[in-house]
Formats: structure tokens, sequence, C-alpha cells
């Protein structure tokens, strides 16, 4: 494919934006995952012991060096995308940016029960721990499907 091929602003580094996108997308659901099963492990600590501890300073690393850079990444690099290839108002890619709007909140989750732990509050069981821990394993199907299928 020449240059001339590809007509958004990104010009022939769309196929490079679009390979760092889905790159930051893996490590983005890499830390969605992880989180909250650090949680789940965490919610067995006693409050304030050196096991809680160390639990609190794992977590605090993985939300700062993994989730929040790659959640800001994959964003920015998703709507050079969407600019550069005409995706808004496409019904697949407003079905899409809906379910990543859920993911996005699923990390303020992530966040904020994460400081309640740190605080020493044990919020909620574990079974419900797993059940929340199934969200974003849902979501990336759907928007997958969603980006690469185009059913509507
Ligand atoms: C954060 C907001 C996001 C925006 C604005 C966005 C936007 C886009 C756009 C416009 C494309 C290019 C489509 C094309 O080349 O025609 C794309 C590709 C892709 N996106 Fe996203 N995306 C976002 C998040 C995500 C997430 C969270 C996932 C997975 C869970 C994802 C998975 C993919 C995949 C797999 C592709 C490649 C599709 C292909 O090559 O056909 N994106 N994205």
């Amino acid at each position: 494919m020449g240059l001339s091929d590809y007509q958004g602003f990104l010009g022939a580094a769309y196929l490079w934006v679009k390979a760092a996108h889905v790159t930051f997308v893996i490590f983005w659901i890499a830390g969605l995952f992880i989180v909250p099963r650090y949680y789940i492990h965490h919610q067995a600590t006693t409050p304030g012991s050196a096991e809680d501890r160390a639990w609190i300073e794992r977590e605090d690393r993985a939300r700062t060096i993994i989730l929040t850079p790659a959640m800001l990444i994959v964003w920015v690099l998703g709507l050079m995308l969407a600019v550069n290839v005409g995706a808004f108002g496409q019904h697949w890619f407003s079905a899409k940016l809906f379910l990543v709007l859920l993911m996005t909140a699923y990390q303020g989750w992530i966040g904020a029960y994460g400081r309640k732990l740190a605080g020493g509050y044990r919020a909620l069981e574990n079974k419900q721990l797993r059940i929340m821990n199934e969200v974003p394993g849902i979501l990336t199907a759907l928007i997958v499907v969603l980006v690469i299928v185009r059913p509507f």
C-alpha cells in the first residue's frame, strides 16, 4: 500500500498508531485483570499488618505504573484513529465508545475500592469481588467484536 492509500491525517503512520493502540489495550486489560485479583488476596490480610501494607504498595504501583498510563494512551491513540478513519457517527463505534466508557468507569471503581482497602475497609465479600473481576473480560469480548466484525 503506497502513501496515497492512507487517506486520513495520520498518513502512513495509521497502521503504526493502530498497532500501538492494540498493544496498550492489552496492557490496560492486563492491569484490569491483575488489580482486582490482588484485592481478593489483600482482603484476607489484617488491616495494619505488614502483609496489608505490602498489598497496598503493590496495588498502588500497578495502578500508577500500568493501569492509568495504559488507559490514557489507549484513549489518545483511539481518538486519533477515530478522527483518522472518520469513525464518529458510525453505529459500531458509538456502541464501542459506550462500552469503553463502562470500562473506564470500572477502572474508577478499582481506584475507589483500592482506597477503601488501604483505609482498612473490606467492603465486599470475596464472591462479589470475583463477580466484579469478570466485568473487563465480558466488555473486552464485546468491544473486539464491535471493532472487527462491525455488526451494525
Ligand atoms: C478508549 C477509547 C477507544 C477508542 C476511541 C478506540 C477507537 C478505535 C478506532 C477508531 C480504531 C480503528 C478502526 C479502523 O482502523 O478502522 C480502533 C481499532 C481497534 N481497537 Fe480501539 N478504541 C478504543 C479503545 C479500545 C479498547 C478498550 C479495545 C479492546 C478492549 C479496543 C480494541 C481495538 C482493536 C482490536 C482494534 C483493531 C481493529 C482492526 O484492526 O480492525 N479499542 N479503535
